[in-house]
C-alpha cells in the first residue's frame, strides 16, 4: 500500500513522534526502490511537487488543521519533517539504498582510470631553469622584480643619465600619460633584467650573488628572431676582491655546463652604461663545433663564423655602487661583475626551432614535443 497522509486527531507530542516517523520511514523505503531515471522523477514530484506533494499535503492537513493550542509545537515538528524528508529525496539516486542489486551502480576498479595529460615545461621555462640551476650550483640565489618599472631603475641609477643616446638602444615602451610625472618617475616595460641589480642592492648588502630571470619588453616588431616580449636571466656578483678573472672563470664554467664541455669562450669589447670594462660573451657554435659548416653546407645559426653571441657582461661601473652606496657598497671598497643574457635566443638555438614566434603562440602541437 503506497503511503498516504494520515488525518490528525491527536496533536500530543507522542501522536505527532508516531506520524512522523511513519512518514519518513515510507519516504526511504520508496527511495530504495528507485531504479530508473523515470522512477526519479516521479518519486521526487511525488514528496515534493509543490502542488498536492506530500510534503503540501502535510503542510495543510497536519498544520492548518491543528487546533491552536497545538499550532506552535505542531510547526516545530513539521518543519524537522520536512527536512529529513528533503534530504532523503535529494539524495535519492538510481539504484536506490540497496545500490549492490545494480550493477551499473558499482565501480569497476580493474578499468584503467581517465588519463589527464600532465603538461610539459614550455622549451623557454626550461632552458632558463636549466640556466638558473648551473649558477645556484656556484652559491647564487635568485632575485625577482617587476615588470613594470620605473624610469629610474630601468636607466637612471643604471648610469644611462636623462636624454642620453644610450637609452635609445633600448626600444623602449613606455606606458602612456605619465608625462605629469617627473621623469624618473614615469613607468615604462623594463627592457632588461638589470634594474632588478639595483632593487637587490638596495635591500641586501654585499657580498653579492644573484641571478634574476624574468620577462622584458622592447618595440620590436615581431618576426622570425623578434619578439616584443621575451627573457633575460642577469648575474650579478659584488663582493671586495672580484676582478674581471672571476667574471671570465664565472662565465666560462657556466658555458661548459650548458653546452658540453668543449665548449670554448671568447670576449670582445663592448659598451654598457653600467659596465665598465664591457664585453660581449660568444661562444663556439654548438651546432657546427665551431668550424662555420654543416657538411658541406653553411652554418646558418652561426652564419658561417663559428661563434655564437651569448651575453653582454663587464665590470659593475663605480657610478652604479654610487646609487646604492649608502647600504655598503662603497666603490672604493667594493667591485663586481654582471652579465645579462636572452633566454628565447638560446632556447631557439638548442632546440633547432627556426622561428621565436612559435614560443609564444600557445599552439599545444608545437609545445608537446618538449614534453
Ligand atoms: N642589460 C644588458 C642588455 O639587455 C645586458 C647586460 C647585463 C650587460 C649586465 C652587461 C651587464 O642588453
Amino acid at each position: 500500500m503506497p503511503y498516504t497522509v494520515p488525518k490528525l486527531t491527536d496533536y500530543s507530542a507522542a501522536a505527532l513522534e508516531k506520524a512522523a516517523g511513519e512518514c519518513i520511514a515510507a519516504c526511504a523505503g520508496e527511495a530504495a526502490e528507485v531504479h530508473s531515471d523515470a522512477e526519479l522523477k516521479a518519486f521526487r514530484d511525488r514528496w515534493m511537487a509543490r502542488k498536492n506533494g506530500i510534503l503540501t499535503q502535510i503542510n495543510d492537513l497536519w498544520l492548518k488543521g491543528a487546533p491552536k493550542e497545538a499550532k506552535r509545537e505542531a510547526g516545530i515538528r513539521v518543519n524537522e519533517l520536512k527536512a529529513r524528508i528533503t534530504e532523503l529525496v535529494e539524495s535519492a539516486h538510481i539504484g536506490g539504498g540497496n545500490s549492490d542489486s545494480l550493477a551499473a551502480d558499482r565501480v569497476d576498479i580493474t578499468l584503467p582510470g581517465v588519463k589527464r595529460p600532465i603538461g610539459a615545461e614550455h622549451p623557454v621555462i626550461k632552458t632558463m631553469h636549466e640556466i638558473v640551476g648551473v649558477f645556484q650550483k656556484l652559491g647564487y640565489s635568485v632575485a625577482e622584480g617587476p615588470v613594470v618599472e620605473t624610469d629610474y631603475y630601468n636607466f637612471e641609477a643604471l648610469n644611462f643619465p636623462p636624454n642620453h643616446p644610450a637609452r635609445d638602444t633600448q626600444d623602449t615602451l613606455f606606458i602612456a600619460g605619465q608625462q605629469s610625472k617627473p621623469q624618473r618617475e614615469r613607468l615604462l616595460l623594463r627592457t632588461h633584467t638589470s634594474p632588478v641589480q639595483i632593487r637587490t642592492m638596495e635591500k641586501m648588502r654585499p657580498p653579492l650573488r644573484i641571478v634574476i630571470p624574468g620577462t622584458v619588453h622592447r618595440n620590436d616588431p615581431p618576426d622570425a628572431s623578434h619578439s616584443p616580449m621575451f627573457h633575460q636571466i642577469e648575474g650579478l656578483a659584488v663582493d671586495t676582491n672580484i676582478t674581471f678573472g672571476d667574471l671570465k672563470g664565472t662565465l666560462d664554467h657556466a658555458m661548459k655546463a650548458l653546452f658540453g664541455s668543449s665548449v670554448k669562450t671568447h670576449f670582445r669589447p663592448s659598451f654598457f652604461p653600467f659596465t665598465e670594462p664591457s664585453a660581449e660573451l660568444y661562444v663556439t657554435c654548438f651546432i657546427c663545433g665551431g668550424s662555420g659548416k654543416r657538411g658541406a653546407d653553411p652554418c646558418r645559426p652561426c652564419k658561417q663564423t663559428g661563434w655564437i653571441e651569448v651575453l653582454g657582461c663587464g665590470m659593475v661601473d663605480p657610478n652604479v655602487f654610487e646609487f646604492v652606496k649608502d647600504n655598503g657598497y662603497d666603490p672604493r671598497k667594493v667591485s663586481g661583475f654582471a652579465f645579462g643574457m636572452g633566454v628565447d635566443r638560446l632556447a631557439l638555438l638548442k632546440y633547432g626551432v627556426d622561428d621565436i614566434q612559435l614560443f609564444f603562440q600557445g599552439d599545444v602541437r608545437f609545445l608537446q614535443q618538449f614534453g
